[in-house]
């Protein structure tokens, strides 16, 4: 049986989408192992599922009791063979660069067992090429959640040219496991979910820089005129702008297709340090 098959997971990252996707695993009675670089960061992680699951308890969505049981069910730790040789999936969610993530995968793939499944949580990155470095290229996926992950219902199954339809069967029974619904998105630059929203968000700054709207007005406009939860540029400020300006060049150097280009002004933002809500500043200003 698929689901049998997979009852530990090891989650590579404990930044913003490592917590959320270590969080939902554990919610679902999954074992999961966390890893990070430092002991800090995987404490400061810890501290957020810890906030996230309260919040949950406050909102009637989930069990007081519940709360120790699912911080018990994940082991944190900086060992990667800790983590790794006991592993049955493992998603990777390390920052968004391509020889990081490869780094990474080549030092995970010669400890986990060989049934392990290895995804990556990548937004518009290769899953194929991150998968180039190990020798288990048909047991490589991209399972790219949505932010916050434990709120998200939606997972992209991203198969890379060798990906062996087991895995993608897996994935997808995974996904189903902790409640999401999977979409399956054959691997072209942005999937489904990023491609669209990528060229969106940068059709909403260039109408701030034409001036043909202030800021405040292009999001209400989206959120009241096409039922978005957040407007375009409060979306960027969420994602980072430094990261969104990355992923629109990756975008558009892999698809060759200008549409995707981010307008000047959001390079003059980073260069500003204008990341958005993470750095107090962005299209808005945020309290720190
Ligand atoms: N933030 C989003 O909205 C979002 C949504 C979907 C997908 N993603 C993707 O998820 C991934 C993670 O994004 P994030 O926003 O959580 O980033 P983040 O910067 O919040 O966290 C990344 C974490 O990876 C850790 N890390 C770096 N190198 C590592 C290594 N060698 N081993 C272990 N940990 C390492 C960092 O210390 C950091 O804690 C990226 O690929 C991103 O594109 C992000």
């Amino acid at each position: 049986m698929v689901r049998d098959q997979i009852e530990k997971v090891a989650v590579i990252g404990a930044g913003v989408m490592g917590t959320g996707i270590a969080q939902v695993f554990a919610q679902f009675g999954l074992a999961v192992a966390q890893t990070d670089v430092s002991e800090a960061l995987l404490a400061r992680s810890k501290e957020r599922m810890l906030a996230n699951l309260e919040g949950l308890v406050v909102k009637g969505k989930l069990a007081k009791s519940e709360v120790d049981a699912v911080l018990a069910r994940i082991v944190q730790t900086v060992v990667v063979e800790a983590a790794a040789k006991e592993a049955d999936f493992v998603v990777e969610a390390v920052v968004e660069d391509l020889e990081t993530k490869k780094k990474v995968f080549g030092e995970w793939d010669p400890i986990c067992p060989p049934r392990t499944i290895l995804a990556t949580n990548t937004s518009v990155l290769s899953p194929t090429e991150v998968a180039s470095v190990t020798r288990r290229p048909e047991k490589c996926i991209g399972m790219h959640f949505m932010n916050p992950a434990p709120l998200m219902k939606l997972v992209e199954v991203v198969p890379g040219l060798l990906t062996a339809p087991e895995t993608i069967e897996m994935t997808k029974a995974l996904a189903r496991r902790i409640g999401k619904t999977p979409v399956v998105a054959r691997e072209s630059p942005g999937g489904i979910v990023s491609r669209i929203m990528v060229a969106m968000r940068n059709e909403a700054v260039d109408i701030l820089a034409e001036g043909i709207a202030t800021a405040e007005d292009i999001d209400t406009a989206m959120k009241l005129g096409a039922g978005f939860p957040l407007g375009p540029l409060e979306l960027i400020d969420l994602v980072g702008v430094d990261l969104h300006v990355t992923n629109s060049e990756t975008m558009m150097r892999e698809t060759g297709n200008a549409k995707y280009r981010p307008h000047p002004l959001l390079r003059k933002m980073v260069r500003a340090g204008h990341h958005g809500r993470k750095s107090g500043r962005g299209f808005y200003t945020y309290e720190r």
